[in-house]
């Protein structure tokens, strides 16, 4: 098991990776301070998967845990299931002194880290995250949130969780699509702050794909003290942690672009990511040959790295235009300066477009 903290001073917390964490979740918890009775949100797949796992562990550390089951999809990430939950958080005579636990991917993580983070005025959470993309990411730095009609993750607060344990074992049951989906978060870490995890990631990427469990800690956990460093130098994104755009201008633009339906996340942010390069080098900031690495990897993950041709580029434009992190009509754009390092550009929508334009 490898141990990343996360130092915010009195709200510092530990990230667990490695194998067997989960069915010894109770120990960690109480470890943790966590007491009495824990609502534990979850979906129906992840539940079916690894809620009795859970619940043993809760209840032989002597935790009284109650589920709280929200539907499964991106879709649910609303208000509607929100006030649900508040509602079954009430029933289950959560107090103050309770705590929250999100086992799932990042829909549940957000939610629950916000219902959490709201609940009572605040009551501690941990995070169980089970996707690739939640183990290296959305467990990791505080953000959480729901989405609104008009946008994604538009109602949220910033709020750390006590304690997150990334399980490597629970990966093998996640759809392949997700998995690979996950490593394009990873490989964007490699980018803009890592020049040795790229060398990993282009060394070990066939055991990562058959689910080498050692190499898998080794890369989430590596990613997971990327994000925590960031994080703690910048914990509200008023400067610095905007580099985790890094891919996601394009990225977030795409999405929006196809209503969501088209793309995983990671798929969207891959092609983000082979976008942001390409512009990198246009700036004369990336070599060729690191941008053609760059492809390579994306390409040997089996992720995405065009924009596929009958997408709108103008939709995109009015895209990247209404992003809730643009202001005066440009966006702080993340450029990758050599493979490990960044710069941050102000680039207008358009122009980013043009010069995309034969991407
Ligand atoms: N808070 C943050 O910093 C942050 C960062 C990145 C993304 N996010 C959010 O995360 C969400 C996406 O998260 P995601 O990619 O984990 O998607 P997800 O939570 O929808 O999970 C993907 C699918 O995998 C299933 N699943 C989860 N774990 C499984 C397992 N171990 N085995 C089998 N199936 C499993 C889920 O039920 C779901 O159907 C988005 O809402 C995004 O906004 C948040």
């Amino acid at each position: 098991v490898k141990t990343v903290t996360v130092g915010l001073d009195a709200r510092s917390y530990p990230i667990h990776v490695g194998r067997e964490l989960l069915p010894r979740a109770g120990e960690y918890l109480a470890q943790a301070g966590c007491r009495g009775r824990v609502a534990v949100v979850t979906n129906p797949t992840v539940a079916a998967l690894y809620l009795p796992a859970l619940a043993r562990s809760l209840s032989e550390a002597g935790l009284d845990a109650r589920e709280v089951v929200i539907p499964d999809g991106e879709e649910h990430k609303n208000l509607r299931t929100l006030g649900a939950v508040y509602d079954q958080l009430i029933r289950a005579g959560l107090e103050r002194g309770s705590w929250i636990v999100a086992l799932g991917g990042g829909v549940v993580g957000d939610l629950a880290g916000f219902a959490a983070a709201t609940f009572l005025r605040g009551v501690a959470f941990a995070q169980i995250p089970t996707t690739l993309l939640a183990q290296v990411d959305a467990s990791v730095g505080g953000k959480t949130a729901v989405n609104h009609r008009a946008g994604k993750n538009l109602i949220g607060a910033f709020y750390q969780p006590r304690l997150v344990l990334a399980d490597v074992d629970v990966l093998r049951t996640l759809p392949r699509r997700e998995f690979v989906a996950g490593l394009s978060e990873v490989i964007k870490y490699g980018i803009i702050e890592d020049a040795e995890l790229f060398r990993a990631l282009e060394n070990d990427l066939g055991a990562l794909l058959a689910m080498n469990s050692e190499r898998l800690t080794a890369v989430i956990a590596a990613s997971c003290a990327i994000k925590a460093k960031v994080v703690e130098s910048d914990e509200r994104e008023e400067d610095y942690r905007a580099v985790l755009n890094f891919g996601h201008t394009v990225g977030h633009a795409l999405e929006a672009a196809t209503a969501y339906r088209r793309f995983l996340h990671g798929e969207a942010v891959a092609i983000g990511i082979a976008a942001a390069s390409r512009i990198s080098v246009e700036e004369n900031l990336l070599a060729e040959t690191e941008f053609a690495r760059i492809l390579e990897l994306l390409a040997k993950a089996g992720l995405p790295a065009t924009i596929p041709a009958d997408i709108d580029r103008d939709k995109l434009v009015r895209k990247m235009e209404v992003d809730k992190k643009a202001t005066g009509g440009k966006v702080r754009f993340v450029l990758c300066a050599g493979i490990g390092r960044t710069r941050f550009h102000w680039l207008e929508p358009r122009a980013i477009a043009a010069k995309l334009k034969d991407a």
